[in-house]
């Protein structure tokens, strides 16, 4: 355990399975990283298969009776866990610092993004409507009801360790689910966390599980489960394609959010400060390590030069650290292995053509650091233009017009996020048209919050989250059709 986490009463070591918080039963560990360090953070229980099977059948057992409460009582233990998390923020910040590296003023952001979640659903657990629809024929009636899904399974990412889980557990919650979580390997230990407010929120036991270990052997076990009848995964589309796959069998219901490639297009009549800070912020945000940051920065070629002179300038000046420091602007990578990656991508984009204005290496020292970097003179065929980077990497591209760079933004197999800055309305209509993606910032980059709904198309993934669209996830619709009705 680190220095940092000391005395931490929310810091588990163990499964929560079925109710009860314990070890995995073949007793196995997994050791947890700081990743600014190498240290170890701590040990979870490499769950077994015995384990997963536990926690479902507990799961299915405790979920009747929770949907056989009333809405307004599922919202008031939901309320009762928004409070514990808005009470223990810091606590929760510095545990998903310890275990993610991000800084703690982002880790913080995280926790209070996550209880909006929590709250947001828990208001709205009374608002899962149904319809009655005139019938076309006499003498009947037309009945809609929204029923739970019933024991789901969520397999969260270590990018957004607490949120991803909040943006699950809270619609299934209030739509009268249960569910088993199974958090990343690599951060574990907030999801933990999140489970020990649940239980002294109230949540009857076996609702909601925890469990840790390996991903593909516990995803395995829950995919094959008749009784498990919703999957919702947040991650890579090369893992989401393998688990839609696992789930045909089953023909279980699924939400996939998966990869990005976001097109930033910045015109030339944009606000400039506005382009610049939108730009730092979306691109460097947990060190570039999101589905929705800026993966191909399109600027029109009017204004390229001195716009990608002034964003390296920012992004030389940024401070890389550990997220226990304060002033750090940007943490670590999640493993050596990622920064490894930016490297090779760096090296590749130079070798196809593409210039370094900043940045481009790992800095000495311990931890699984990478410079904020620069890269001009991409063109949209490069291997850094084509794929996902998933760290602090900006490709600058030229465009001259609107039709080129819509072309351009929508040669992607993916479909999550898309930002544009301009001044001019007609353009910002017509230009978030056609952009083949599900989320649009328009002159904003933060555009994630509990009312709005998440998700893509294409690679992108399907399904929503947040929002009054994301507890839809979490339901059935039946149909009632009413007869014999006449006198
Ligand atoms: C993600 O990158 O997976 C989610 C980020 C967000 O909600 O803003």
């Amino acid at each position: 355990m680190t220095s940092e986490l000391q005395g931490n009463r929310l810091f588990r070591q163990q499964a929560f399975i079925a109710g009860v918080w314990r070890e995995a039963s073949d007793a196995e560990k997994h050791p947890v990283y700081d990743p600014s360090t190498g240290d170890i953070v701590g040990e979870t229980p490499l769950c077994s298969n015995e384990d997963v099977l536990e926690a479902i059948s507990a799961a299915h057992a405790a979920q009747k009776n929770w949907a056989a409460r009333t809405a307004s009582e599922r919202a008031s233990v939901m309320k009762r866990w928004h409070a514990l998390i808005v009470r223990h923020r810091e606590d929760l910040s510095r545990i998903m610092t310890s275990e993610q590296g991000k800084p703690l003023y982002e880790s913080r952001l995280e926790i209070d993004f996550s209880a909006a979640f929590v709250e947001w659903y828990a208001e709205e657990a009374r608002r899962v409507y149904g319809d009655i629809i005139p019938s076309p024929l006499p003498h009947r009636q037309t009945l809609v009801t929204k029923q739970p899904v019933g024991v789901t399974a969520a397999v969260t990412p270590w990018n957004f360790p607490a949120s991803m889980i909040a943006r699950k557990v809270a619609p299934a919650l209030a739509a009268g689910c249960a569910m088993i979580v199974k958090p990343s390997e690599q951060t574990p230990f907030i999801a933990l966390a999140f489970a020990v407010l649940a239980e002294e929120a109230g949540l009857p036991a076996g609702l909601l599980s925890v469990v840790t270990g390996s991903s593909p052997s516990i995803v395995k076990v829950i995919t094959d489960s008749a009784v498990v009848r919703k999957l919702s995964f947040t991650g890579s589309t090369e893992v989401g394609q393998i688990l839609i796959r696992q789930c045909a069998d089953t023909v279980m219901r699924m939400s996939m959010e998966l990869g990005g490639n976001a097109p930033v297009i910045i015109f030339e009549d944009c606000d400039w400060d506005a382009a610049l800070d939108g730009l730092m912020a979306l691109k460097f945000r947990n060190g570039g390590q999101t589905c929705v940051c800026a993966n191909r920065v399109f600027v029109q070629n009017s204004i390229r030069e001195t716009f990608t002179k002034a964003f390296a300038d920012k992004a030389a000046a940024l401070k890389l650290g550990r997220g226990f420091d304060e002033a750090v602007d940007i943490g670590p990578l999640i493993h050596q292995a990622a920064a490894d990656g930016m490297a090779a991508i760096v090296a590749r984009a130079v070798e196809q053509g593409a210039e370094i204005v900043t940045g481009g290496k790992q800095p000495e020292g311990p931890g699984c650091f990478f410079e904020p970097t620069v890269l001009a003179g991409v063109n949209r065929d490069m291997d850094v233009a084509r794929n996902e980077i998933f760290g602090p990497i900006t490709p600058i591209i030229g465009f001259d017009d609107e039709a080129e760079v819509i072309a351009a933004a929508n040669d992607s197999e993916f479909g999550l996020a898309s930002y544009m800055y301009t001044r001019d309305l007609g353009r910002a209509w017509r230009v978030s048209d056609a952009l083949e993606y599900g989320l649009v910032g328009i002159n904003e980059v933060a555009i994630s919050n509990e009312v709005a709904p998440f998700g893509g198309v294409k690679q992108s993934g399907f399904g929503r989250e947040g929002s009054k669209y994301g507890i839809d996830e979490y339901v059935e619709i039946k149909y009632r059709c009413m007869g014999g009705l006449a006198v």
